[in-house]
């Protein structure tokens, strides 16, 4: 049976793209049961594209940040999901959300450096020769939570913070691509902070890692 997918975003939705175009093919073994934001980003109109229900919880309607995580947990529990996806979605989700779910962030930097949220923009500042992409399942910290799996991007000379972040892009939606199909088809495996994700890496995302 297929993993029930929800991906949460804010934006774009390009990682959120990949999924729907992973879980075209029922060998994926998850599929994307829904899609929800905290305002009107641009992505959903992709995931209404494909048929998928899609959800706003708007973070400006809640008086505070435990009323708003209790109405994005509802939200997200009448899709009943096996693993919530946060797929740049830009703000931090409170126990309400997380004591029911299985959640995993993507962040576009190789964790614990450069959390937040101008990661990007964080790395160069700081002058680093490699950043990278960082898939992890979340706790209630910033970043925080068991890395699940990273991939390294070089910076080059004359890069600034969009083209770094388009290099980034490109190969932490092949990560997360991988991650959720094994997450789906084979499990993993938690002690103290080490995971262990069972299956192999796809190849895509081994070759970015030379
Ligand atoms: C991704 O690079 C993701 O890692 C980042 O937002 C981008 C979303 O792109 N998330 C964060 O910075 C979270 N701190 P997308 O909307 O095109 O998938």
């Amino acid at each position: 049976m297929s993993a029930r997918v929800v991906v949460l975003i804010s934006g774009t939705g390009s990682n959120m793209a990949a999924l729907l175009d992973a879980a075209a093919d029922p060998a994926y073994g998850a599929t994307v049961v829904a899609v929800g934001a905290d305002r009107a980003a641009a992505g959903l109109a992709r995931a209404e594209q494909a048929g998928v229900p899609t959800f706003v919880v708007p973070f400006s309607e809640y008086s505070d940040r435990s009323e708003w995580n209790r109405a994005l947990a509802e939200r997200i529990a009448e899709f009943a999901p096996d693993l919530v996806v946060s797929a740049g979605f830009m703000r931090i989700l409170g126990h309400e959300v997380l004591r029911e779910n299985t959640v995993i962030n993507i962040h576009p930097a190789l964790l614990p450096a450069f959390p937040g949220a101008h990661a990007v923009r964080d790395a160069l500042d700081y002058g680093v020769k490699v950043t990278g992409a960082t898939a992890h399942f979340v706790d209630e910290g910033v970043d925080t939570g068991p890395v699940i799996e990273q991939v390294v991007v070089r910076v080059e000379d004359g890069d600034d913070a969009a083209s770094l972040h388009e290099r980034i892009k490109t190969v932490e939606r092949r990560m997360l691509v991988d991650v959720v199909g094994r997450l789906a088809r084979h499990g993993w495996a938690l002690n103290d902070r080490q995971v262990k994700l069972g299956g192999a890496p796809s190849k895509d995302v081994t070759e970015e890692n030379r």
